[in-house]
């Protein structure tokens, strides 16, 4: 089977993306597939070969021309973290195309990477939120009806990102306004929520051969005022797998993480994220492109659940292809 690992994309994790696409290619069973990286950019989609040659992708069919032949795939292993591999625009094309896809499908890609959506759909389900205020480009800002909805200290997010681009943790109302300047750099949506005070914990939940699994759960301890960027990929926060939590926690976490993938009807990976605050968690977000180097989240606790990364990947295309 020929596999397309997309990499790359149009936004700020680009760079978090190739590495992860690139982890793909390197643990990916070369005994059981032909793997080619793709590279999609804004200004071009190339194949890239191991000398790191440069092959076009013909868009309308997503074929390469290749060596005097016409190189299709079977299968699609997405590694891009945002737009356009998280967000459904390249779940929606694959599916016209008829090519299976490891990631979930378009609606759902573009409900999960809409962190107001997402949260809105999920809250009527009984999952807990912060509470929260959105602003969208062109809005009055209204400093004080926001720090009275929200309270202090709060959180401003771009409502469309990943790897907390563009997110600030605001202490006094000073701060609020260059805070949403700085996150409107990353999304014309803006969603600011209260600081919830408890345990953060990120909670993969995989489709594995088949049955809706929860993986251990993982604990945060960031060494930064949140689990920024520079907590999330330059070692300062802790990531503890399994989470030092009560059993009782543990099962009602797994609990909720299982049912926003059910009622999402979702598909392949997700790690969503939650603060727990008197033994209640409180949903933040899910992405369903979760970070896949062999430091990142999810892989770890795959290795903690017994199932390795050549197993993880194997697992992700063969759901894919059934
Ligand atoms: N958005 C990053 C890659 C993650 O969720 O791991
Ligand atoms: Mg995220």
């Amino acid at each position: 089977k020929n596999v397309a690992i997309i990499m790359g994309g149009y936004s700020s994790e680009y760079q978090i993306s190739l590495t992860s696409g690139n982890v793909v290619y390197s643990f990916l069973d070369k005994s059981k597939y032909n793997a080619y990286r793709i590279h999609i950019f804004r200004d071009k989609w190339v194949m890239v070969d191991d000398n790191n040659t440069e092959y076009s992708v013909n868009r309308h069919d997503f074929t390469v021309a290749y060596q005097g032949n016409t190189l299709s795939f079977d299968v699609v292993f997405n590694a891009i973290h945002g737009t356009p591999g998280e967000d459904g625009l390249m779940q929606a094309y694959f599916e016209l195309l008829g090519i299976p896809q490891t990631s979930c499908d378009y609606y759902q890609a573009a409900l999960t990477f809409n962190k107001r959506d997402l949260l809105s759909v999920l809250k009527p389900y009984g999952i807990k939120t912060a509470t929260s205020y959105y602003l969208n480009l062109g809005d009055t800002i209204d400093t004080a009806t926001i720090i009275k909805t929200v309270g202090l200290p709060c959180f401003v997010k771009p409502n469309k990102s990943g790897s907390s681009f563009g997110i600030s943790k605001v202490k006094t109302e000073a701060e609020l306004l260059p805070a949403i300047e700085n996150a409107y750099k990353e999304d014309n949506e803006i969603i600011i929520e209260s600081f919830l005070d408890g345990t953060e914990v990120s909670v993969g939940v995989i489709n594995y051969k088949g049955e809706i699994k929860v993986l251990p759960i993982t604990e945060i301890v960031s060494e930064n005022d949140f689990f920024d960027y520079e907590a999330k990929y330059l070692g300062k926060s802790q990531e503890i797998t399994p989470a030092r939590i009560a059993p009782e926690l543990t099962e009602k976490v797994n609990a909720v993480a299982k049912r926003a993938y059910e009622v999402l009807k979702m598909k392949g990976f997700s790690r969503s994220e939650f603060i727990i605050v008197n033994g209640e968690p409180h949903m933040l977000e899910m992405n369903t492109i979760p970070g896949l180097t062999t430091e990142s989240i999810l892989p770890q606790q795959a290795r903690e659940a017994g199932i390795s990364l050549p197993n993880l990947f194997d697992n992700a295309i063969t759901l894919a292809l059934k």
